[in-house]
């Protein structure tokens, strides 16, 4: 027989569909460690502490809130979870900076800066925080929560505590 039997071409066809889709499905599989390793990229662990990468401390300029977000994934067996978070870097000095939080102390929504007022202002309940974290107005019970910090070789690094 001819190889141009129309049954033929359609198998082949269909074939070629089924293996161009399984062909994205498994680069779509093994894309994702990739994702989440650019995500979070050089996490170092030890002994419980964990120190994140902030880059370099020049990318902060003196006296203006910065919102630094990083996502960290975490796999418990074939499980795998990815929890973001959001901090503001207030850059103080070539030594000395503060890292807030974004996270509103009322009831966990995501507070944002106001340069025009000069304030941190959650859109869930309108609770107002000062540049230095402080409560100004609203249901929020306390300041932001701040993260320590450390500079190495100019890097800046978040302590994460995990709650
Ligand atoms: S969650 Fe921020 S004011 Fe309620």
């Amino acid at each position: 027989m001819s190889s141009h039997n129309p049954h033929d071409l359609s198998r082949r066809d269909f074939f070629k569909i089924v293996s161009s889709f399984v062909g994205s499905l498994m680069g779509l599989i093994l894309g994702l460690p990739l994702i989440s390793y650019f995500v979070s990229p050089a996490l170092d662990e030890q002994g419980g502490e964990k120190w994140i990468p902030a880059g370099p401390l020049d990318n902060y300029p003196v006296g203006e809130p910065t919102l630094f977000t990083f996502t960290l994934t975490k796999q418990h067996g074939w499980e795998k979870t990815a929890q973001s978070y959001g901090v503001y870097i207030i850059r103080h000095s070539d030594t000395e900076v503060t890292v807030f939080s974004n996270v509103c102390t009322h009831l966990a929504c995501r507070v944002r800066w106001h340069d025009d007022v000069s304030e941190f202002i959650c859109p869930c309940h309108d609770a107002h925080f000062a540049e230095d974290g402080t409560v100004i107005s609203g249901p929020a019970p306390r300041p932001l929560d701040k993260y320590e910090y450390k500079i190495e070789d100019g890097t800046l690094y978040l302590h994460l505590v995990e709650g």
